[in-house]
């Protein structure tokens, strides 16, 4: 299968860290850079670069650009912190970066994220049933996660071994991450996939013609609940009432065993306009789906299941 290779997703130059610009994507393919950590913290502000797992490598880049520019670094940690509250592996990466701030721990940030893809890919890949046909919201592929995927890693590797028919894609309103970036990357993928409005996933779920729900997420409480982009929430009640599956593919730098449970998850409210600029708008960005509605949550680790409480918090201290 032709591959999003890493660098191209997001990389450190000399002098600028560069990302494929995912506002611009599918029409062009252009390249955004950044040249200073501020440059950064905005590209991951306005979406130039996004998913929860790819905005803590731009971070990470990000810190090693100012420490070789000779910037101040809690100057730059805080506003490459302060660029987006919802995704834990911002501040994940961050702390990762504290001791080491060079170019070459930042690329192991961004190797072991793929390594961690691949490897969840591979434990989630055994949920899916045979010619399953697969529903996923939002962007959680290669280009969400600096390479590979979180959610669709899980479906490509499933593809692989003959268990995924077709895959429908979420939209996901307002600013179209499914309808333009996952539909995107399965075309290059070659996977059986159609787009389908937000709005309709009910119908094709109570039809009959889902088995399965797919997403990423952006932060995991340690009980489970779990922030993913808006309108999750909606499918995981879908899917508990129609008794299909919902997937949870997420490493465990987007673990949070600080927040007890989805209540202390900050939720990014975006710009209205992003929605309408006709009339008054709400734009939260992520909603929290409650723990007990997520049948199984994958990490690199392997499959957790209900009570989350019991071995989520136990897995992130063993893989910090
Ligand atoms: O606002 P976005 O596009 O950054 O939202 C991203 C998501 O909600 C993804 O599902 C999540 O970050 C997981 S990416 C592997």
């Amino acid at each position: 299968m032709p591959e999003l290779e890493p660098h191209r997703i997001v990389r450190l130059e000399d002098d600028a860290v560069v990302v494929l610009d995912q506002r611009r994507l599918p029409d062009a393919e252009v390249e955004l850079r950044c040249a200073s950590a501020a440059e950064v913290a905005e590209a991951i502000r306005v979406l130039a670069v996004r998913g929860a797992p790819a905005i803590g490598i731009a971070a990470a880049y990000a810190m090693a650009l100012a420490a070789e520019r000779g910037e101040d670094l809690d100057v730059a940690r805080d506003v490459l912190a302060s660029s987006r509250p919802t995704a834990v592996n911002l501040r994940w990466a961050l702390d990762a970066m504290r001791e080491d701030p060079t170019p070459e721990r930042a690329a192991r940030v961004h190797a072991d994220e793929v390594q961690r893809c691949r490897r969840m890919g591979a434990h989630a890949a055994e949920l899916f049933p045979p010619g399953a046909r697969v529903l996923t919201h939002c962007n959680a592929g290669g280009l969400a996660t600096g390479g590979y995927g979180t959610a669709l890693g899980a479906v490509r590797a499933a593809f692989e071994e003959g268990r995924v028919a077709h895959v429908w894609v979420g939209e996901t309103r307002p600013l179209l991450q499914g309808a333009r970036l996952t539909a995107w990357e399965l075309e290059q993928l070659g996977i059986p996939h159609a787009v389908i409005a937000d709005g309709a996933a009910a119908s094709f779920i109570g039809n009959g013609d889902i088995d399965l729900i797919v997403t990423g997420a952006d932060r995991i409480a340690a009980n489970g609940d779990t922030a993913n982009k808006i309108g999750t929430y909606g499918l995981a009640v879908l899917a508990a009432h129609h008794r299909i599956p919902l997937v949870v593919v997420a490493p465990t730098s987007t673990l949070d065993p600080t927040a007890a449970s989805g209540d202390e998850i900050p939720i990014e409210e975006r710009d209205p306009a992003e929605v309408t600029t006709r009339f008054a708008a709400r734009n939260p960005a992520f909603d929290v789906t409650p723990g007990e509605l997520v049948t199984a949550i994958v990490t690199e680790r392997g499959v957790h299941r209900v009570p989350y409480a019991e071995t989520l918090p136990r897995e992130t201290a063993a893989a910090r």
